[in-house]
């Protein structure tokens, strides 16, 4: 059954591992996808793989300008937006390096992994939600991570940012959710993309 047929649909990150599977399985599902991502060249090739209407965006996260360009762009080349997967996520290997503990991550570093990862979901959210009361209601989903669960030994902004991914689902649902936008969160353990097979292959190996 194609439950999103005549949905429309924008995946941030969807250029990446865990978007682009999304974005696949969302347009088998019936969906038109917006594949929105910092790397439009990979977004185009995965665009095009996609097919069935599928088309690239070029947007930064860190940008909210350019956030609302995306939604913008959206609903005046498809006339509407039903569905928002905010997924993108700062993993470059020198955010990895330089995002550590409390006492030696750099206010730079931190307020970096904040903008992309949560401002940039806010934006995203912001953004699309007067879309979706338009049309009479949608979806988001926020990708979050088991790190915005628990503590760990690296990575305080990274599991920061996504422990502040759930309270905002959490926000947008409550505030939302009575007039039709519905709000969830995900969060994964280990999904083996490239991202993550770039990561530490000792703690690979092991999980
Ligand atoms: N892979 C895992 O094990 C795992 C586990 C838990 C949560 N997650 C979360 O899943 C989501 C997707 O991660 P992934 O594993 O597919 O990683 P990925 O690196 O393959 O994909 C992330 C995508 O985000 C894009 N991106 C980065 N910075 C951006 C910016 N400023 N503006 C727009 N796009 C930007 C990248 O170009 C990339 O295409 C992330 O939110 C990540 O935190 C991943």
């Amino acid at each position: 059954m194609r439950r999103l047929e005549g949905k429309i649909a924008i995946v941030t990150g969807g250029a990446g591992g865990i978007g682009s599977a999304t974005a696949r399985r969302l347009t088998s599902e019936g969906a038109t996808t917006v594949i929105a991502d910092l790397d439009l060249e990979r977004a185009r090739v995965v665009a095009a793989e996609i097919g069935h209407g599928a088309t690239a965006f070029h947007y930064d996260a860190e940008s909210v300008d350019t956030v609302e360009a995306l939604v913008a762009s959206t609903v005046a080349r498809f006339g509407r937006l039903d569905i928002l997967l905010n997924n993108a996520a700062i993993t470059t290997p020198q955010i990895q390096r330089e995002d550590t503990t409390a006492v030696d991550i750099t206010f730079e570093t931190w307020d970096r992994v904040m903008a992309v990862n949560l401002r940039g979901y806010l934006a995203g959210c912001k953004y699309a939600i007067p879309e979706m009361l338009k049309v009479g209601g949608g979806a988001i989903i926020n990708t979050a991570s088991g790190s915005g669960l628990v503590g760990d030994l690296s990575r305080i902004g990274y599991g920061t940012s996504k422990a502040g991914v759930i309270a905002l689902t959490r926000f947008i649902a409550t505030q939302y959710g009575r007039q039709g936008v519905r709000c969830n969160a995900v969060a994964p353990g280990l999904i083996l993309t490239e991202a993550s097979k770039a990561g530490v292959p000792e703690l690979i190996e092991m999980i």
